[in-house]
């Protein structure tokens, strides 16, 4: 059999550059090699893109790239050979890489891509959107008062009369917690919005709710299907899920899956989660993260399009508790995608009219 070639997209112009370089190397550690040949491709912080050997951080070690944008024959070169490739497979966290840019990117190429397309990402990455369609397709969010850096801005005392307090600033587009303070008092009130619009020209403030983090991973498409949740428990260290909880501070949480949740609740948040994936047009995958309160209410926090694929990780760990191993499913996310791609080319781009141009 022929062995497809994965074009495995890595690093990447964000804040979350370092955690896609380790979930990209997972996937090229994990991918079954007896069908899959990977490609992999660096992309620097200033966003260049480079063709490496293996997945590395030394991304400017590889060969420089650049693209022949023919949708019939679409490859690239790193300027002594064409480098072509079956599908792309996108595991860029946060700007670029899961908003929606780089699938925009490779749909006009006509090229096949894991994971959620342009309108999906897009909705997804940006909080605010988000949470308005989630909210008015009746899943249940935080209250929050979105905020643009042009507006005029709300005093302390005005957000915390609409919201309480404490309350979250967000930066709204952005992932890992980066942008991310919790506000517990007028004193840090203003570094909080400072810090949000570094990375954003949007945020939003949103109630804080108190209680536990609970994710969940969907898979496929036509009906999704929802693991069982996890949770995250965070060290009394941290205020919140922070970056160094996440990433840097190896004892800062601890992982339960299954959660230990009640069968309602199991099949509640599984429910919601499968609605919000489809609400908010995602495609192959995706982990949705909730919040159940100390009064027993369930919020949809977010969905991660391109969730994290380290050997920390919920997505693939979700999944595994489901009987599904890191290998089986990153051939799963790629068959997904292939049929999806298959059943788009169907959908006619030609039009005849009379129209003069
Ligand atoms: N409304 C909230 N109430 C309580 N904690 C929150 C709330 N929103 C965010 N957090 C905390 O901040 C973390 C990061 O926020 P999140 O909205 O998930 O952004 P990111 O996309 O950066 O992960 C969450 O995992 C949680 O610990
Ligand atoms: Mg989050």
């Amino acid at each position: 059999m022929k062995k497809t070639k994965v074009a495995l997209l890595y690093g990447g112009r964000s804040v979350e550059h370092g955690v896609s370089v380790n979930s990209a190397r997972n996937i090229a550690e994990f991918i079954d090699k007896s069908r899959f040949v990977i490609i992999p491709i660096g992309i620097t912080q200033q966003g260049v893109w480079y063709l490496t050997e293996t997945v590395t951080r030394n991304i400017r070690g590889g060969k420089r790239l650049q693209a022949n944008l023919d949708p019939q024959h679409p490859w690239l070169t790193d300027g002594s050979r064409r480098i072509k490739f079956d599908i792309a497979f996108p595991v860029l966290h946060g700007t670029d890489g899961e908003d929606g840019s780089i699938q925009g990117f490779f749909k006009s190429l006509s090229v096949p891509l894991v994971g959620t397309g342009v309108l999906g990402s897009a909705l997804s990455m940006n909080k605010i959107v988000a949470k308005r369609l989630l909210r008015e397709s009746g899943l249940p969010v935080a209250d929050f008062v979105p905020l643009h850096f042009h507006d005029a801005r709300p005093s302390y005392d005005e957000v915390k009369a609409k919201l309480g307090s404490p309350f979250m600033v967000k930066s709204a587009s952005l992932g890992s917690s980066v942008g991310v303070t919790k506000v517990n008092s007028k004193g840090d009130f203003s570094k909080a919005v400072k810090e949000a619009f570094r990375y954003d020209h949007e945020l939003l403030f949103e109630r804080y709710v108190k209680g536990r983090e609970i994710e969940c991973a969907i898979l496929g498409n036509d009906p999704p299907k929802a693991s069982l949740p996890g949770e995250i428990i965070i060290s009394k260290k941290y205020d919140f899920y922070t970056f160094d909880a996440k990433y840097v501070d190896s004892k800062a949480v601890s992982i339960e899956v299954p959660a230990k949740l009640s069968a309602a609740h199991m099949e509640r948040i599984r429910e919601l989660s499968v609605r919000a994936f489809t609400t908010l047009k995602c495609e192959d995958y995706a982990r949705v993260d909730l919040f159940l309160s100390d009064e027993d209410e369930l919020y949809v926090n977010e969905i991660n399009t391109i969730p994290g694929f380290t050997n920390s990780s919920m997505y693939p760990m979700m999944w595994k508790e489901r009987g599904i191993s890191f290998t089986e499913l990153i051939t799963r996310l790629i068959e997904l995608s292939a049929k999806r791609h298959e059943a788009s080319a169907r959908i006619e781009r030609e039009f005849n009219s009379s129209l003069n141009y």
